[in-house]
């Protein structure tokens, strides 16, 4: 027996010694404000609580440990501190997706118990134990500096476009109230775990589940010839199998061969560690280079490794070499990485009248909700499915994977049912970031006006398509960069192989190009003795210019703003790198980019919009709600956001960068018929009217279409950074200029900016997830490569508006291209130090 006090409440535990005080938190008292991002591996802080007057990880401290002991959460921290520093989260925008955001404010909390004033270094220092995926830590340091020299504002914000109007729900969210999904609680709520393939390439022999299903608890095992209707589920191909059942074979280590559904999550996995499989191992693809040989084996048979070839060709560079004054050609390789939002994948299924109801964190319902139908045999409008705000994305949560598991128990079992993953879990199923091999020729003449390049790409696309032939098309598309370059033979081949699947991640396969156009560019400068910045500035997109697919920029394109704004600062370092970059909004490539939205009057004091998008920390709720005021002038205060299928939205993936722009321009067109409304009623009496919007997007062009006036994408966004060594040759200062269009909401902007940069970074430097023969080589979240609080640089973030001819205000989507030049001035920052060209990220450290 353990007697302690929790938020000042004696309490008694007479459970087991070694029991973690997470689970007792989150599963005994449910008290949820408390979150599990690394599965007990002590590393990401999320779980952080006050035990006797210190910040300690509850996941890492023993039941038995607490004897006599004061344990503190978010509930225990005296009211007006709480309230201080949760309203500096709200007010700076330190809170983005907010999984970090309790775990963070305890850690917080102790600061101000132990001190009153804290420089921002120390500050940065203090909270490194806690990791932030979102923020790059900068918004976090903002508030907590704020709430340590200032008293509380109380001042009420307005929501126009462009203003700094707080994150929606982020009060809530930074407090630890406004559930994910794995926090919502439910009556008879069974667990489910996943049972995953050993081996990444074998036939299963056997599936022998006697002994799991003796565990008392176990409720039922599910296998393959349990799904009643397709099997199969893919954004764009339909390879992915929810399971793989026996006589077939396994394409990567994450494959499901059976899931147990139980009383407690606690029993679902002792029983998974009781199935037995029989194998029979192949030799795993795990070679993207391999996997493109004649006698490759074919990892899905009758299918060649080569999914897709996506190639350009404007004029004949290989004729170019020989005229032009300057060449340089190398190859460039680019790593796997893992997105490591926080909050691992959860998905909670009911049933409902003939059908499913979803609680699903992932980044497209009506796509979920298209898949679960499909694979359950049910129509469409049975299955309902509704998004939970999640605690981080950046595409790794584009793809089905606990939802279909879920969907399917719950219906099978006609029980509520929750499937969670732990990091290690996670880390082994979702798609990452494409590793890609570039070998690339870039020419100048003897202006260094650029005149041609010849790419040759190869991306891993692991065991299943997932976006991978689109990443690979963004590729080829933003090859060029942010640059006009004549001529141009570029050929992008998107591979399957036996390693995790590699899908959408924030920057889509621009990155990886981006880093090895800007390294070419720095050693054309070499060459000729070209000025680094200015010949970016000669040869930079300007409107008018053309793109790498041909398409003509009409108007909106601000990237010499961006290169001018950065000048003084790369021009005044004594060691600096630079690297521009461009990045579409809107998925175009000839496919639909969709938008609707219905505002629904419920009351004189609330109004709800309904949209698809996924709010998961960029912003897009606050999109909605500044649109809806700025049109109509109606209280940011009375709105809210429901995304949930039911309203019958049909909405694409929250991708591309795009889910502002679309849903602001389907909220300006839904407002046109309120503001006629509003002219000659007062808002109660329009209580029970709804009204719908929409924006559509089908002028684009398909790649290979035949056509003298390409349009791949609807609109872009430009970026030029400069990344700021110290004598030393550590990165001291990031300056990130970005053509935003109209800057919709000043401080998520700059929030989107800095988080990206912190992933940039990390990118650059440190990140990247080793595998070998098929498998990772670790699981653990700490040998991921994340900067920490105290590793981060300063980041001076430039917006500048140049006004897009489609985007809301002239807005452009902002998600993405934080992180789309920041490798490439880190490499071009190095090598300005010490003279080393590197080929490969992660970039090789100064000797
Ligand atoms: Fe910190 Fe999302 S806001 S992890």
């Amino acid at each position: 027996m353990v007697n302690f006090f929790l938020n000042g409440q004696k309490v008694q535990y007479n459970g087991s010694p070694d029991s973690g005080l997470l689970d007792y938190l989150r599963l005994e008292k449910k008290i949820t404000s408390v979150k599990d991002g690394c599965s007990g591996q002590g590393v990401c802080g999320a779980c952080t609580a006050e035990i006797n007057g210190k910040p300690r990880l509850a996941c890492t401290t023993k039941m038995g440990k607490l004897e006599d002991a004061t344990v503190t959460t978010m509930e225990g921290i005296p009211e007006q501190i709480r309230n201080l520093i949760v309203g500096k989260f709200s007010e700076k925008g330190a809170v983005q997706c907010g999984y970090c955001s309790p775990g963070m404010i305890i850690r917080v909390a102790h600061i101000f118990r132990e001190k009153t004033i804290l420089s921002r270094d120390e500050i940065f220092k203090a909270i490194s134990p806690n990791l932030c995926r979102c923020t790059g830590y900068i918004k976090i340091v903002d508030a907590i500096e704020t709430a340590l020299t200032e008293k509380q504002e109380n001042k009420i914000p307005t929501a126009n476009i462009g203003e700094a109007f707080p994150k929606y729900q982020s009060i809530e969210t930074a407090l630890g109230k406004r559930p994910f999904v794995n926090d919502i609680q439910l009556e008879g709520l069974l667990h489910a775990s996943l049972k995953f393939s050993d081996y990444p390439r074998a036939k299963i022999k056997r599936i022998s589940t006697q002994e799991a299903e003796s565990i008392e608890g176990v409720e039922r095992i599910i296998t393959a010839t349990d799904i009643p209707g397709e099997k199969n589920t893919g954004l764009i191909f339909k390879d992915w199998p929810l399971m793989i059942s026996t006589e077939e074979t396994t394409n990567f280590i994450g494959d499901v061969l059976a899931v147990v559904v139980a009383k407690t999550e606690a029993i679902a996995r002792e029983a998974v560690n009781l199935i037995k499989i029989d194998y029979e191992v192949y030799e795993a693809v795990t070679d993207m280079h391999d996997a493109i040989l004649k006698n490759a084996p074919l990892v899905h048979n009758g299918q060649s490794n080569v999914l897709e070839n996506c190639k350009i060709k404007f004029g004949d560079p290989e004729q170019e070499p020989d005229k032009a004054a300057f060449t340089y050609h190398s190859i460039f390789e680019t790593q796997r990485i893992e997105h490591a939002f926080l909050e691992t994948e959860t998905a909670i299924a009911i049933p409902i009248v003939q059908g499913v109801k979803l609680y699903s964190q992932g980044q497209g319902v009506y796509v979920d909700r298209r898949q679960i139908a499909s694979l359950l045999a049910l129509p469409e409008e049975q299955i309902e499915v509704e998004q939970v705000s999640n605690g981080g994305g950046f595409g790794g949560k584009e793809d089905l994977t606990v939802q279909g598991h879920a969907a399917l128990c719950s219906h099978l079992l006609q029980k509520p049912v929750k499937v969670h993953l732990t990091r290690e879990e996670s880390i082994r199923m979702h798609p990452k970031r494409h590793p890609v091999w570039m070998d690339m020729t870039l020419s100048c003449d003897k202006n260094g006006t650029f005149t041609a390049l010849k790419l040759k790409a190869i991306g891993d696309t692991g065991a299943y398509a997932s976006v991978g032939t689109k990443v690979m098309e963004r590729v080829v598309g933003h090859a060029t960069g942010a640059y006009t370059v004549p001529k141009v033979d570029i050929e992008a081949l998107t591979v399957y192989t036996n390693n995790i699947p590699s899908g959408a991640m924030r920057g889509f396969g621009v990155p990886q190009v981006i880093f090895a156009l800007e390294s070419c560019i720095d050693e054309l400068c070499k060459q000729g003795g070209f000025d680094r910045w200015q010949i970016r500035y000669d040869n930079a997109l300007e409107n008018g210019s053309k793109t790498a697919t041909g398409q003509v920029l009409e108007s909106g394109v601000g990237l010499k703003k961006t290169l001018l704004a950065v000048k003084e600062d790369f021009q005044q370092a004594k060691f600096a790198g630079i690297a521009c970059g461009l990045k579409n909004t809107g998925v175009g490539n000839g496919m639909i980019d969709e938008s609707e939205v219905k505002i629904e009057v419920l009351s004189e004091s609330n109004i709800r919009i309904h949209h698809g998008w996924t709010e998961m920390g960029q912003g897009v709720h606050n999109m909605a709600i500044q649109t809806l005021h700025e049109e109509t002038g109606l209280d940011p205060q009375i709105m809210e956001v429901v995304v949930d299928t039911a309203a019958g939205l049909p909405t694409g993936m929250t991708t591309s960068s795009r889910a502002t722009a679309l849903v602001s321009k389907a909220i300006i067109d839904a407002t046109a018929e309120l503001n006629e409304d509003m002219k000659k009623n007062p808002i109660k009496n329009l209580v029970g009217k709804t009204y719908s919007g929409k924006f559509f997007c089908d002028w684009t062009t398909k790649p290979g279409e035949k056509t003298d006036k390409p349009v791949t994408h609807f609109s872009y966004g430009y970026a030029t950074q400069v990344v700021i060594l110290d004598d030393e040759g550590n990165i001291e200062k990031v300056v990130a200029a970005h053509d935003g269009g109209k800057i919709m909401n000043k401080m998520l902007f700059e929030g989107q900016i800095e988080g990206a940069v912190h992933m940039g970074l990390g990118y650059a430097l440190s990140e990247n997830l080793l595998m070998k023969d098929g498998k990772p080589l670790s699981y653990k979240m700490k040998d991921l490569g994340i900067i920490r609080a105290k590793e981060m640089p300063e980041v001076k973030v430039i917006g500048i508006e140049e006004k897009d001819p489609v985007g809301p205000y002239g807005a452009k989507g902002i998600g993405e291209i934080g992180m789309v030049p920041t490798a490439a001035a880190t490499a071009n920052a190095l090598c300005n130090y010490d003279g080393k060209r590197r080929m490969k990220l992660p970039l090789a450290p100064i000797n």
